[in-house]
């Protein structure tokens, strides 16, 4: 199979001969990063997965088992029809980029080189997961979630070579060289460093970190740099399956922690083998305070000059928002002054971050309600799971400096120190999660600690054959 056919897309890869060439050596280089890093110990196997082969609602979500390291990652924009001008900051209103402006040369490359650093570096953080998957209906949604981060990186890769020259010829190279926790050579991002090894962790991951994804990518789906819009709102499309894999697993740990709870006697979800809800409350915690550093400073000049140059707008720009300068306007956001939580008032463009910052938290918040409505539907009416102020537990940003509990309250550092253990997860709670996390690879069975899927895989039953191990 030619390069060509190898890579499904739909930008006329074959007439460009010089970017063929520069993906021909890069394609290798990717393959090898694949089988030292991808999922380990399934490379052989065949799998139940989507690919992605056109842009049209019949070609971009093809069903097949193919065994991971033959998936086709391939480049695709989401068609633009008619004209499209800059819907946002100073430029707003004025025709739309094909080719990078020189003078957004270097903001435009950090935009991208840092979103995509976060797509392998997921793929290296869950690698081991599959030997602990709890049934193959998990394992098989792991790994699409892994080709298609796979493809993502793919997808930036393409705008580094195509629009950036040399300079993005590197980076694509160092984007295969950096490796998620690595001392010397670690990912841009900290969450993204964080291992994932315990199947709540991913979870939630999905649940909270690949949820930024989704509303950092649909900021870019904005941006004057067609090309970066195109590609970022056909990513989308994929993101919203990561996103329900996190909300709807979380979703059935819940429902099986509430069912426990009810059927132990003495009301202990772990002599049961689930997971209790008030550890699912402390990863909730973790993984959250986590996610909304991916956001950014509150108070950030440079989401301030990405903005006004026309990069980076808001979520959903045109839909809902009818001023596109964020000029003039005023965001009042809690800070602290003389030991006091106090309101500032910060002028708008200085608040972007804090602004898609809560779009997010409104988004988080919908899903806590529906997993509260599991517990209730278990019959459980004491216990409610919460999502913590995005001031609790920061290590960043203008909170990092002072201590809050998770009701977002001013707290000294001795009393966060001393509740910790309750709020975050302990060593111990970390020991009983990965006590449970045991593989059930049997078709239409799961694991002690997760409720079964309502339904399967696009029309599959839940005891479909998901994954086909290779026999060895
Ligand atoms: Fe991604
Ligand atoms: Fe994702």
């Amino acid at each position: 199979m030619s390069l060509q056919d190898s890579i499904p897309n739909n930008v006329d890869l074959g007439s460009d001969r010089k970017l063929m060439r520069a993906l021909q050596k890069w394609q290798p280089n990717f393959l090898s990063w694949w089988r030292d890093m991808g999922p380990e110990g399934f490379q052989e196997d065949q799998i139940w997965l989507r690919t992605a082969i056109s842009v049209d609602a019949s070609g971009w979500a093809h069903f097949d088992y193919v065994k991971m390291p033959d998936y086709r990652w391939g480049i695709f924009l989401t068609p633009r029809e008619g004209e499209r001008n800059i819907g946002f900051g100073d430029v707003a209103k004025e025709k739309v980029w094909e080719e990078v402006p020189g003078e957004l040369r270097g903001m435009l490359r950090r935009i991208i080189v840092t979103q995509a650093d976060t797509e392998p570096a997921s793929v290296e953080q869950q690698r081991l997961l599959g030997k602990t998957a709890p049934s193959l209906y998990d394992l098989r949604n792991l790994f699409q979630v892994n080709v298609e981060e796979g493809r993502h990186l793919w997808a930036m890769v393409y705008l580094l070579h195509a629009y950036f020259g040399r300079d993005g010829r590197e980076e694509a190279e160092e984007l295969l060289e950096r490796r998620s926790g690595d001392v010397d050579k670690p990912r841009i991002l900290t969450t993204f460093n964080e291992p994932i090894d315990d199947w709540l962790s991913f979870f939630m991951f999905t649940m909270f970190t690949d949820r930024d994804g989704k509303y950092q990518l649909a900021a870019l789906a904005e941006s004057g740099f067609d090309p970066l819009a195109r590609t970022t709102q056909f990513m989308l499309t994929e993101e919203a399956f990561h996103l329900s894999v996190g909300e709807y697993g979380v979703d059935r740990t819940v429902q099986r922690a509430a069912e426990a709870t009810i059927a132990d006697s003495n009301g202990d979800a772990r002599a049961q083998g689930a997971i209790d809800l008030p550890t699912i409350q402390k990863w909730i915690n973790f993984w959250f305070s986590s996610a909304v550093e991916l956001f950014g400073g509150e108070i950030s000049s440079n989401a301030a000059d990405y903005f006004a140059a026309g990069l980076k707008g808001r979520h959903h720009e045109q839909k809902k928002y009818e001023e596109h300068k964020a000029l003039g306007e005023i965001y009042a956001m809690p800070v602290v002054e003389n030991g006091k939580l106090t309101s500032q008032e910060i002028p708008l463009r200085n608040a972007i971050n804090e602004q898609l910052r809560d779009e997010y938290v409104s988004d988080c918040e919908r899903a806590v309600r529906r997993w509260n409505k599991t517990i209730a539907k278990a019959g459980i009416s004491d216990f409610e799971l919460k999502l913590p102020s995005r001031r609790f537990n920061r290590k960043m940003g203008i909170y990092a400096e002072h201590t809050f509990d998770p009701e977002g309250n001013l707290i000294d550092e001795a009393t966060f120190e001393k509740k910790k253990g309750e709020w975050l997860p302990t060593q111990e709670d970390r020991d009983y999660v990965q006590s449970v996390m045991k593989p059930c690879y049997e078709p239409g069975k799961m694991a002690g600690w997760i409720a079964p899927p309502r339904k399967g895989v696009k029309g599959k039953p839940l005891d479909f054959e998901y994954v086909k191990f290779t026999a060895s």
